[in-house]
């Protein structure tokens, strides 16, 4: 079955005296397709347990393809973007956050730090850091963009992910500068988002949407 159509829609623009057509092409999903990317967006949840197989080689390019895509404020890109799998770097980065953590309180799901084998990123094989230049107007929404990218091109493939606010502050401290230097984030670039990735270990249900935050103004 054909996934969807593409439209040829043929404008006639009047330029001073002269025709001029442009050609606009457009996709349009339709049928299956349509309801694969829909649902692509409502059924992507954060997945907080992992499985220990890594991601590959071939779905990482599919994965870094849709973040290089992802549009950006000026087409500027003021992102660095590095998708970590060395153990090494991974451990190093959970020890960095315990470290910080010993004798504080946090919400959510750092607040089990106590509890033995705890990890920041949800023992996810995969750890993705998004850094955006220091004061770069519109780069953190930038970064929130490539984000979704990440998220969703990653569920497309089969794979779960979470993103990871808590560590961005204790990355961005001073003592953990050694560890951007590691993989290779420019000095004046901060950490903006990380991201846990890798196969879900679990299908956890949407936690509730306030629907009456989005409205139709008429
Ligand atoms: C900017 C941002 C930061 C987040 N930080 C964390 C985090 O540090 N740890 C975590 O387990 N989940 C984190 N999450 C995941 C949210 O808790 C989750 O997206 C939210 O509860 C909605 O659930 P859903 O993604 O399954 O729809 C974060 C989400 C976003 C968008």
């Amino acid at each position: 079955m054909k996934k969807y159509l593409y439209l040829g829609i043929t404008l006639s623009v009047l330029l001073s005296s002269c025709t001029q057509e442009t050609k606009v092409e457009q996709v349009v999903y339709e049928g299956s397709a349509k309801e694969a990317i829909i649902d692509n967006l409502l059924s992507r949840r954060a997945i907080r347990k992992f499985t220990d197989q890594q991601v590959s080689q071939d779905q990482l390019d599919t994965i870094m393809k849709a973040t290089i895509y992802a549009p950006s404020a000026l087409n500027k890109q003021a992102w660095e973007i590095r998708f970590i799998q060395n153990p090494k770097i991974i451990a190093e980065i959970n020890q960095r956050f315990l470290t910080f953590a010993q004798g504080k309180e946090f919400q959510g799901s750092a607040a089990k730090y106590r509890e033995p084998g705890f990890s920041i990123s949800h023992h996810a094989p995969t750890f993705v850091v998004i850094a955006t230049e220091k004061g770069a107007a519109h780069a953190r929404l930038d970064a929130g963009i490539a984000l979704q990218n990440i998220l969703l091109s990653s569920h497309a493939l089969g794979l779960g992910t979470c993103p990871l606010g808590t560590i961005v502050p204790i990355l961005n401290l001073p003592e953990n500068a050694d560890l951007l230097r590691l993989i290779n984030i420019p000095e004046d670039y901060e950490v903006t988002i990380n991201v846990a990735l890798g196969y879900p270990a679990e299908s956890p249900t949407a936690p509730v949407r306030y629907s009456d935050k989005v409205k139709v103004i008429r």
